[in-house]
């Protein structure tokens, strides 16, 4: 089949090479990417490449070319009942697979009661814009409450010093801050001018991120067989320059807990930053542990622990677009902030990345937490640690799976036996949205409240047991997207995958 050209040289000659070789000569490979990119009708042959692997998923991500759209503004406004109506079709052609738990993470509550609610607090907000706090003192006051609530629930009440942070809009944001913060900190503090920041691997990429826009060196160590930061390789990995350690509780992919309380007495003898990442587990760990669960301690409980980022929106059951940043003391946050002083628009400063700022969401979050309370945060973990539990077990019944690590509730599994990319796929048939990881080959759930509505455990495990059953029996069978992924994750080249990734965010904006 000519589509699926692609599949052959030279990926299929790569992929046979790197099927034979370790891991370790992958960076020797890459060093021919530059020439091998030279040879005269190779960006073009790639080119082609490229498109032929984003036709697979057009289907997924432009569903909508039959249905009216807009290259130019309408010379006359649309009414607004059928601009309504319009967004209606568009939202119920959507809403069945993630309202049925068909996806990991990103819906967290979901609950039409709650949806609803949340909604009715933004619209009375919707106009509200901090950057203003004189017109609306209302959202500074719940910025400080959010904080105050968040710091309190990890740990403030028993830190040594006052936990200070500042509300931002997503998970991502909070950890450039906290890495700005570091930088300018020890710029400040102790002369490093070539900041180096120690991370294990599994660390989220917005670390990779924050490197990239503010000139730090990301120095990465590994993780252990049981996917937990190699503390001694964080030891050694520590220079002149280094100027935090990073600490997830748990990880995006393996949702495994660092050994934070080391991890933080080893910044801390070195007088350097410690950044706990909580974004997916700062609303579910403090719960956890008051049922019982195995939580080892993570959060500013833990003397060294100097920043915590934590995500409302997500097991906080905000609506998307609020993250928290948490500080061990006012110093660092003054080190996130921003002024201007000499503007002729006037004094201007802002604590956050963002200007203006969508004071509808803040409300909303500040609903959200306020509604559901500590015993509302209690029962939403409890009901999806006991989902989770069961989801585990399930697929500790199939023998071809087997989960990394000892997860909670982000769980994560591979196969020695087969393509796990293909059993992702076959999922995908079956209306799962689950998460591809890579280094090893694996896929995620993150167990939400969705998944704790009647039926949707079993109906996960009896897919994903059919799903491995189809693979082993269709071994002739490629797939379509899973030859993608495999490709992806091991092709030596890391310049043609981010070529073909930002070919993929071009394809979003295409109509
Ligand atoms: C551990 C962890 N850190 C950071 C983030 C980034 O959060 P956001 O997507 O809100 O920017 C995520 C997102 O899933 C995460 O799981």
């Amino acid at each position: 089949m000519e589509r699926k050209s692609w599949a052959f040289w030279p990926w299929r000659m790569i992929r046979a090479l790197m099927a034979g070789v370790g891991r370790w000569i992958r960076p020797l490979l890459s060093r021919f990417e530059r020439p091998l990119r030279a040879v005269p009708g190779m960006e073009r042959r790639l080119e082609a490449e490229y498109a032929a692997v984003l036709q697979e998923l057009e289907p997924t991500l432009k569903p909508y070319r039959d249905l009216p759209g807009f290259s130019r503004l309408p010379r006359e406004g649309q009414s607004p009942e059928w601009v309504f109506q319009h967004l209606q079709t568009l939202a119920a052609r959507e809403e069945a697979r993630w309202r049925k738990g068909y996806a990991s993470g990103a819906v967290y509550h979901g609950g039409p009661a709650h949806i609803e609610f949340l909604n009715r607090v933004y619209a009375l907000f919707s106009q509200a814009n901090p950057l203003h706090p004189d017109l609306w003192p209302s959202i500074a006051r719940f910025e400080a409450e959010i904080v105050a609530m968040t710091a309190r629930m990890l740990g403030a009440e028993e830190a040594d010093e006052e936990i200070v942070g500042t509300v931002t809009s997503c998970g991502t944001e909070s950890i450039l801050l906290a890495m700005k913060a570091y930088r300018d900190w020890a710029r400040e503090t102790r002369g490093i001018t070539q900041p180096e920041v120690v991370l294990p691997v599994t660390a989220h990429a917005a670390f990779e991120k924050a490197a990239h826009l503010f000139g730090l060196r990301l120095v990465y160590v590994p993780v252990d067989e049981d996917y937990r930061a190699d503390v001694r390789a964080m030891a050694r990995a520590i220079t002149r320059r280094t100027i935090a350690l990073v600490a997830s509780a748990p990880s995006f992919p393996h949702g495994i807990i660092d050994p934070i309380h080391e991890i933080a007495q080893l910044a801390q003898s070195h007088g350097l930053g410690c950044h706990v990442d909580a974004c997916l587990g700062g609303f579910v760990l403090p719960w956890a542990e008051r049922l019982g669960y195995p939580v080892p301690p993570f959060d500013f409980r833990v003397r060294g622990v100097t920043s915590i980022s934590v995500d409302p929106h997500k097991y906080g059951y905000a609506p998307k677009g609020v993250s928290v940043i948490l500080y061990r003391g006012r110093q660092l946050r003054h080190y996130q902030y921003f002024a201007a002083t000499d503007w002729p628009g006037g004094l201007y400063a802002t604590p956050t990345l963002l200007g203006s700022r969508p004071g509808g969401l803040i409300a909303a979050a500040w609903a959200a937490m306020v509604t559901m309370g500590e015993r509302g945060y209690l029962e939403a973990t409890r009901a999806i640690l006991e989902a989770a539990a069961r989801i585990r077990e399930g697929i500790r019944q199939i023998p071809e799976l087997e989960i990394l690590g000892d997860p909670l509730w982000v769980i994560a599994f591979t196969s020695k036996v087969i393509d796990i990319y293909r059993v992702l796929e076959q999922m995908g048939r079956r209306g799962w949205s689950l998460n591809a990881l890579q280094h090893p080959p694996a896929v995620h759930l993150a167990v939400t409240l969705r998944h704790t509505q009647p039926g949707v455990v079993e109906r996960f495990l009896r897919d994903l047991q059919e799903s491995v059953a189809w693979v082993q029996a269709h071994p002739e069978e490629r797939g379509d997207l899973a030859p993608v992924y495999g490709m992806a994750a091991t092709l030596p080249f890391r310049g043609v995958v981010r070529d073909l990734l930002y070919r993929y965010l071009d394809l979003l904006y295409e109509l």
